[in-house]
């Protein structure tokens, strides 16, 4: 159940109405969208599967750059829009790896990395995320993005946890659920796991963790060093 509350689209940009002012002028300023991305946006209309919106690719991105990231990992590439943000963070030769587990989904976004000009920087898997994951290299990414089945996302933390070094960051998308999250009548298995994935953030002490209001909800952890633990 959505709240009752009318929800305007900027770019891709959800917001309650009484803020439609102010997404129009933030996403004129700082979200400029190019034909890649705007194809890969309508790829996904066209697939089914909603991609993070435009500021919020423009925070992945922003992100990756940040930690100068030369290793990523995506949990559901969907149609590759959030993909191609992340990618295009990432230091000169790094590599993006992303899961998929719908081979449709993951043919849109192959479509997309190879209109970007990335597909030579992108590791895409077809499979299940708890059952590529294990697979992949601990300490080997510094960068996790977590936008696929929203009930697993504890346990893509865990994951995520094992596999983003330290100083590393873990971004999990969807964590608002438009609301949902916040109404207690609310209980079905993604919004539950949602909630799960807010609680483990908030209490674990490896983690510096802020939920962003950007989009549906960027939930954002960075991992502690060793040092920075036991200061
Ligand atoms: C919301 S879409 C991802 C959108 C994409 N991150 C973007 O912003 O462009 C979620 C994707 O996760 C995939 N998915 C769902 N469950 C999955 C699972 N257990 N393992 C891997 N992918 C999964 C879906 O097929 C879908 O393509």
């Amino acid at each position: 159940m959505r709240p009752d509350r009318s929800v305007a689209s900027v770019k891709g940009v959800a917001v309650a109405t009484q803020a439609d002012a102010i997404a129009t002028y933030l996403a004129e300023l700082t979200v400029v969208e190019d034909d890649v991305l705007r194809h890969a946006r309508e790829r996904a209309a066209v697939g089914g599967m909603p991609p993070v919106s435009a500021d919020s690719g423009a925070f992945l991105r922003f992100a990756a750059r940040w930690v100068g990231a030369q290793a990523a990992v995506e949990i559901g590439s969907g149609a590759g829009y959030s993909g191609v943000w992340i990618a295009r963070g990432l230091a000169p030769k790094g590599i993006l790896t992303t899961i998929e587990a719908d081979p449709g989904h993951q043919r849109l976004a192959k479509e997309t990395y190879e209109e970007a000009g990335l597909s030579s920087r992108i590791r895409a898997i077809l499979g299940r995320a708890l059952d590529v994951l294990p697979r992949l290299t601990d300490g080997g990414y510094d960068l996790a993005f977590l936008d696929a089945k929203k009930s697993e996302y504890p346990e893509y933390l865990e994951h995520a946890l094992r596999l983003v070094r330290p100083g590393g960051v873990i971004i999990a998308d969807n964590v608002l659920w438009s609301g949902r999250v916040a109404d207690p009548k609310v209980t079905d298995p993604d919004t539950e796991g949602l909630r799960a994935y807010g609680r483990r953030i908030a209490g674990d002490e490896r983690l510096d963790s802020v939920i962003l209001t950007v989009g549906d909800g960027l939930a954002v952890s960075r991992m502690r060093r060793h040092e920075e633990l036991e200061a």
